[in-house]
């Protein structure tokens, strides 16, 4: 808002004076977002904040006003050249052929639902420890969401258990199953019968897709979700909000997340790896019907303007945040890179302390991006030194979150589905004891530190 202000005043002043006008205006934005709030979550400044964008603007102030000031003398605010520009880039850059600029990683799933012909009677595979907006969509589309338990090590959708469900569904037998880490077969082969109970499931069952998502920026195992997809024939829309550039290698080449999904999605929400100054996402697809029916959809259900095949969405990216984008775009990779070093410091001071369970470190094996640590999210033994540490992050002015304090299947609004407390162990235990440390690509080294050293008064 206070950016469209300015670029209003910068319209309307003299020519001469504009540029003074800019600078002050600027100055004054700058320092009373630095001084005294964040951006994003509006408060109390930390002193050392979970993520702050203002850093950030320092750098790329300029080009990022410049390309505000293009836009508006352009007179073409939503739907144009820059819009165009970014879903050529980031298809190009994801190595997807289509890419379609919408209004949120929201938007973007419910489109990607409806574009795939999921409707009442339908049932879609996903993890309960995500965002909302990973199961709302599939509810907006008057579907149903099966919650399957996650990972304990990546804390990503546990394909163990998806690929017990479909063959315990499909062929009535968890015999022959292809399931990679057998430690814990009995807990999970327990988790899958319950879902099983709880749904009713039969072989009339219509499990018609499933939403992996790469959680906090790990890439989930590529080459298994397309076995999977392949072998019982379900759609697969992979939900990349928080993964933008992470890579998996298979079939001798790297590729990222989001290409072998039907349909794949990102969020440009302010605080994603790459963010807008407001909401934005993207939907991304290999096949050119599904990106037309996207794109449709994106706009009312109008192929043609005013002429509705369909009830569709207002669901446009604008101008503004889609040449906004365009500025961040460049520096993706530099950023994620920050990323990688501060995850791998972090790694180092604390994988010596006691307390921790696990920390999300995943090498870059071949230079191949496993994770882009959009968080960093730490387990804690227990719940109690969660606790601990978190009341110390406060009293020093140390930001952290928790992702996610209540899993999906125990929230109010899937009361209905039938489950309860101790029915999905993993995501239950995770959103007890994980926290998310400060992390940001312009984040020091002596933060990092300060953060480590903090956790380690506590936990020894
Ligand atoms: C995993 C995941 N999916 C979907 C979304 C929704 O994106 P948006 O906030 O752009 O609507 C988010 C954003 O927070 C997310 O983290």
């Amino acid at each position: 808002m206070i950016l469209k202000i300015i670029a209003f005043y910068f319209i309307i002043s003299k020519p001469t004076n504009r540029l003074h006008l800019l600078e002050k205006m600027l100055q004054a934005e700058v320092i009373y977002y630095s001084v005294y709030k964040t951006t994003v979550a509006g408060e109390d400044r930390m002193k050392i904040p979970l993520f702050d964008l203002t850093r950030q603007y320092e750098k790329i102030r300029f080009e990022v006003l410049e390309s505000i000031d293009e836009v508006l003398k352009s007179g073409r605010v939503i739907l144009g050249p820059h819009v165009e520009k970014l879903e050529s880039e980031i298809s190009k850059y994801l190595g997807i052929e289509y890419a379609l600029g919408v209004s949120s990683g929201t938007d973007a799933l419910v489109i990607a639902v409806k574009a795939l012909g999921i409707g009442p009677g339908d049932l879609v595979i996903t993890t309960p420890y995500t965002f909302f907006a990973t199961a709302s969509c599939v509810v907006r589309n008057g579907a149903t969401p099966i919650f399957l338990d996650v990972d304990e090590k990546s804390y990503n959708l546990d394909l163990d258990e998806v690929e017990l469900l479909l063959a315990g569904v499909y062929r009535g037998s968890f015999e022959g199953c292809e399931v990679e880490n057998s430690k814990d077969l009995n807990r999970k082969i327990e988790t899958v019968k319950r879902v099983m109970e709880i749904y009713g499931l039969s072989t009339r069952s219509r499990i018609k897709a499933m939403i992996p998502v790469h959680l906090f920026g790990r890439t989930m195992p590529l080459d298994r979700l397309r076995k999977m997809k392949d072998k019982y024939r379900i759609k697969i829309i992979e939900d990349c909000a928080q993964s933008i550039g992470s890579q998996w290698f298979m079939d001798g080449k790297v590729v990222h997340s989001g290409s072998i999904g039907d349909i794949s999605i990102l969020s440009f929400f302010p605080t994603k790896n790459l963010g807008a100054y407001g909401d934005g996402g993207m939907i991304m697809t290999g096949n050119a019907e599904l990106y037309q029916r996207c794109r449709k959809l994106r706009v009312h259900g109008a192929e043609k303007k005013y002429f509705y095949d369909e009830i569709g969405y207002n669901a446009r990216l604008d101008e503004i945040q889609a040449a906004i984008l365009g500025v961040k775009f460049r520096h993706i990779d530099k950023w994620t890179y920050q990323r990688k070093k501060i995850a791998d410091l972090y790694e180092k001071l604390l994988r010596v302390l006691p307390g921790i369970k696990r920390l999300p470190n995943v090498e870059w094996r071949n230079n191949v991006k496993y994770h882009v640590y959009h968080q960093y999210v730490v387990e804690f033994e227990t719940s109690e030194i969660r606790e601990k540490v978190m009341k110390v992050f406060q009293e020093k002015g140390i930001g952290f979150s928790i992702y996610y304090p209540l899993p999906l299947h125990l929230q109010r609004c899937f009361e209905y589905l039938g489950y309860k407390k101790g029915d999905l162990p993993v995501s239950e235990r995770l959103s007890e004891t994980t926290l998310a440390l400060p992390i940001f690509p312009e984040m020091r080294d002596e933060e990092v530190m300060e953060v480590a050293n903090t956790i380690g008064e506590v936990v020894r």
